[in-house]
């Protein structure tokens, strides 16, 4: 009698694991707030007491631990700050090849968790379930024990059974973030020419769009290459001065007396060869904007000139003593810490206070990795036209490496390594070999973590003890000689 009590409980207890688990999806569309609950019952249900939730971002080849729950420090902040990559490490295979892996014991010490801090993690038993919906993988569950766990065979079952509503949230709350996204990018639809997807982009567009008509000066801020000029030239043509002038004047070009010159322009007779008045480009401006790349190349002196007019509007000429007055926007850019250079006294503090009101942060490109594929793909279709080529697609392998890839020289060194990949490519796939030497280097650390590469290793470790016999080996590998032959084509075919 109590034994069919138990085995009614049990049934009772998986029924509601799954009803339970359904219930929680439906109940929100943010991922992080249904994955956490999902998490917490899964965990609750299991008697386990970690886990992590991945989802894959198939534009950036990251499986993203969106949830996790007791792993060590060291392990999480690996797992956030240097994703692991589709195909990497134990939940990168799992997601890359679809299979479930239990591990019942010193789960740690398995060769498949690549990572340092998987295998310090110390963790005995591991069960990753592939996570699907409409048949593709979207995320990767992980059910964790530090200590001797006993897994329970029927548990293990709801367990994946579970896995099909977590798939659906997933995809429904991935196509939700989609829509909001594409909303977010019909907002900044005139901001033509500026390809945005990460959330870093996206926050810094509606930011701009906001100082678009306000009339104080704007300091923007990035490495070389993040798009500077882009943005003040957004800037300007989508504020109400849009059919006025855009100057831009480089202050690292010129120097010091030329850049004055240049800048408010002199009077005849102001230094030898001034045989005429001559307007500078601020005057040239009036009602528009100059753009000061470079900024911080200006010359202490020429910055108390700038600083003035930032003040009232007003200058003067080289050589005159009557004061302009001119409305113009001005935008600066600079590639350096300013602030640094205000320490270092290099840049004058009060021009740094005045600029700095209104500042625009462009981040480097390796730190909004999820733009790489868009920019690609933008990048590809401005050079089909120019080059009357008809490439459609980057190889995954490529793709791997411009994601792995520093890009000290960001947007601007994104775009020329397409162009030249363009003029090199043969067909209508962007490939590896492409690409320049550099770039296509990044792509091993990506590739050398895959299991078919520990695969291949290992059967050419044991063709090698087999001296060479594909039968002997075939035999040791526990694989039929068909099977073996197949994957050493394969092998024969890598890196073509
Ligand atoms: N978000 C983007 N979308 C499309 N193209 C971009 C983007 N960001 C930069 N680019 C392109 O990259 C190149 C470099 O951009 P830009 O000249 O604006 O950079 P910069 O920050 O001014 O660089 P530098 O400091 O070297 O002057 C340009 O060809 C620009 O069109
Ligand atoms: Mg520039």
């Amino acid at each position: 009698m109590s034994t069919q009590k138990d085995h009614l409980e049990r049934q009772n207890r998986k029924l509601s694991i799954l009803y339970d688990i359904a219930l929680t999806v439906g109940k929100s569309l943010e991922l992080k707030e249904i994955l956490d609950d999902v998490l917490e019952k899964v965990l609750a249900f299991m008697r386990a007491r970690s886990g992590v939730i991945y989802t894959i971002d198939y534009e950036t080849l990251d499986m993203v631990p969106v949830t996790y729950r007791n792993l060590s420090d060291e392990l999480v902040t690996d797992l956030t700050k240097n994703k692991v990559k589709l195909g990497e490490c134990m939940c990168g295979n799992i997601a890359q090849f679809d299979h479930e892996v239990v591990i019942l014991k010193n789960a740690s010490a398995d060769p498949r968790f690549t990572r340092e801090s998987a295998r310090k993690e110390g963790m005995d038993f591991y069960a990753g379930l592939p996570i699907k919906a409409k048949g593709k993988v979207v995320g990767v569950l992980c059910v964790i024990s530090h200590s001797p766990y006993d897994l329970d065979e029927d548990l293990l079952d709801v367990l994946r059974a579970a896995t099909l509503p977590i798939g659906l949230a997933i995809e429904n709350a991935l196509l939700f973030e989609t829509a909001r996204k594409e909303a977010d990018h019909l907002k900044h639809k005139d901001f033509e020419g500026i390809i945005a997807s990460s959330r870093k982009m996206l926050d810094i567009l509606t930011m701009v769009r906001k100082i678009i008509n306000v009339p104080s000066s704007i300091l923007i801020c990035g490495e070389s290459g993040t798009g500077k000029e882009l943005v003040a030239r957004a800037i300007h043509f989508n504020s109400l001065q849009r059919e006025r002038t855009f100057l831009a004047i480089n202050c690292a070009a010129l120097p010091e007396n030329l850049l004055e010159s240049e800048m408010f322009g002199y009077v005849k007779g102001a230094f030898t060869g001034a045989n005429a008045n001559k307007k500078g480009l601020l005057e040239a401006a009036e009602g528009g904007t100059l753009f000061l790349d470079e900024l911080e190349a200006m010359s202490k002196a020429l910055q108390v000139k700038l600083l003035r007019f930032l003040q009232d509007r007003t200058f003067y000429k080289v050589g005159d003593t009557r004061p302009v007055t001119v409305d113009v926007r001005v935008i600066a850019a600079t590639n350096r810490d300013l602030q640094e250079e205000v320490r270092a006294g290099r840049f004058r503090e009060d021009l740094y206070y005045r600029l700095n009101v209104i500042r625009v942060d462009l981040p480097a490109l390796r730190d909004r990795r999820e733009d790489i594929p868009p920019l690609i793909k933008y990048f590809i279709s401005k050079f089909n036209k120019k080059f009357c080529k008809s490439v459609k697609r980057v190889s995954k392998e490529a793709l791997q490496a411009a994601m792995n890839y520093e890009w000290p020289g960001n947007v601007r060194e994104l775009e020329n390594s397409i162009e030249r990949a363009m003029v090199m490519a043969e067909s209508e796939e962007l490939r590896l070999s492409d690409l320049p030497a550099e770039i296509a280097a990044a792509s091993a650390s990506g590739l050398d973590w895959s299991m078919d590469k520990v695969e291949k290793e290992h059967i050419l470790k044991v063709l090698d003890i087999a001296g060479g016999s594909r039968k002997k080996a075939a035999l040791l590998l526990n694989l039929d000689t068909t099977t073996l032959w197949r994957k050493l084509k394969k092998y024969s075919n890598w890196g073509k």
